[in-house]
């Protein structure tokens, strides 16, 4: 059952789903008198009587909430602790409306049975490696090589000037940057989870005194952005990331017009190659791809694009694939070996708890694929696959 409110200051959704014993609410809740709640406060407790056990009250859309909204929704909340002490209230909020665990923890205080959970403190088990400020190194030799294949790419995909468009999970944004220099679209949100990878971006954007770029704090499988809104949203190396990527294509449908393209890249990783010593080469992009999985991240996903954009409703796919290489610029080339090397052989394969011996052999193919990408007579590659789909009209 779902119940939108439309008003002068008010538009917010309020929805039931038995299955999931989950109701939630999102938008902009701000109603000058408690009466336009009325449907709403209705709907929450007929819920409460159709549940047993844990009743999951999820405000991870909630952009705004008033006072009298709060404490109308609080006492029902909480009258129901009271009347039904066998159930439990899980509040589920989300770190990008970051007041909503403020204010709902106060309820935690003074109810036991009611708990607040900010579900994006740990919603994907590589989070860690890839929202730290450790990872800007990589992301920013990364686009310089992809850069140059991208730039030519882009307009088979729908880039055009002029357009509308969003980059999720944008990192430190030097892709919203490349594309706004060359393309000069109208718009351009970049939307990421990262705080210290946003501020980073904020700052080159200042420096090279690029204007008119949206950094955006979101998180991507839950975004605040309105329905039908952009020509053109990318997505690039991020996909491979989430346990579920259906669900960020979902959110990215959501927000692409119809008629618009999503854009995705994504890698596979056990295909990166060199010469010579190219079974060393192999050998460390195998468990590379193995230690990905561990961590419940599909580093083998390029291939997949396809079927992930059909799957999610998108038409008149296009997929491509191209090589980054040593020949494009051997140093460059080297240095993202290199910042893979500290990255995965560090951190991530001290967290799996890898042996001194794994660690040591995993790096050397690290090596060898520097030393093939500087070498005179070397070839190294990295290959990448791009796909977009058209939502349809
Ligand atoms: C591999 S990086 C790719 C960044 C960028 N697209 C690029 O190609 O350089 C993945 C990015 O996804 C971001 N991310 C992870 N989970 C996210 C989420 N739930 N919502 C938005 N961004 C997220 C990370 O902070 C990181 O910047």
């Amino acid at each position: 059952m779902t119940l939108y409110a439309h008003g002068p200051w008010t538009r917010f959704k309020t929805h039931f789903d038995p299955n999931n014993q989950e109701f939630s609410i999102s938008g902009l809740v701000r109603p000058q008198t408690i009466d336009e709640l009325a449907p709403s406060l209705t709907l929450l407790k007929e819920s409460i009587e159709r549940v047993r056990g844990v009743l999951y009250v999820n405000v991870k859309r909630l952009a705004q909430m008033n006072n009298t909204a709060f404490h109308a929704f609080a006492r029902v909340i909480v009258d129901n602790c009271r009347a039904r002490p066998d159930l439990q209230f899980v509040i589920v909020t989300s770190s990008v409306v970051g007041w909503a665990t403020r204010k709902f923890n106060r309820l935690s205080q003074v109810e036991p049975n009611i708990r607040v959970e900010q579900y994006d403190n740990a919603f994907y088990p590589g989070q860690s490696f890839l929202e730290e400020g450790g990872f800007i190194p990589i992301l920013r030799t990364q686009t310089k090589m992809t850069w140059r294949h991208e730039r030519e790419i882009l307009p088979r995909h729908g880039m055009r000037p002029g357009i509308a468009m969003a980059d999720i999970c944008c990192g430190i944004g030097d892709f919203a940057l490349l594309v706004q220099k060359e393309f000069n679209p109208s718009r351009i949100v970049a939307l990421d989870h990262s705080k210290s990878s946003l501020a980073y971006a904020r700052q080159v954007a200042e420096e090279f005194d690029v204007r008119g770029i949206e950094y955006t704090y979101g998180d991507a499988s839950e975004m605040l952005l309105e329905d039908d809104q952009f020509d053109f949203v990318t997505c690039r190396h991020s996909l491979q990331i989430f346990n579920r990527p259906a669900l960020i294509l979902k959110e990215m449908y959501r927000i692409c017009k119809p008629g618009g393209r999503v854009y995705i890249t994504n890698e596979k990783i056990s295909h990166c190659l060199g010469e010579p010593r190219g079974e060393a080469i192999q050998w460390t992009y195998n468990e590379l791809s193995k230690l990905f999985a561990h961590f419940k991240m599909d580093l083998e996903m390029g291939p997949k694009n396809h079927r992930y954009l059909i799957e999610a409703g998108f038409q008149n796919i296009r997929a491509e694939s191209f090589m980054v290489t040593n020949l494009d610029d051997s140093q460059a080339f080297a240095d993202v070996v290199q910042s893979w090397e500290n990255t995965f052989a560090g951190d991530m394969s001290q967290q799996r708890g890898d042996s001194p011996e794994f660690v040591e052999q995993f790096r050397r193919g690290f090596q060898d694929h520097i030393f093939a990408a500087l070498h005179p007579k070397g070839y190294a590659g990295w290959p990448i696959w791009v796909a977009s789909g058209q939502k349809p009209l």
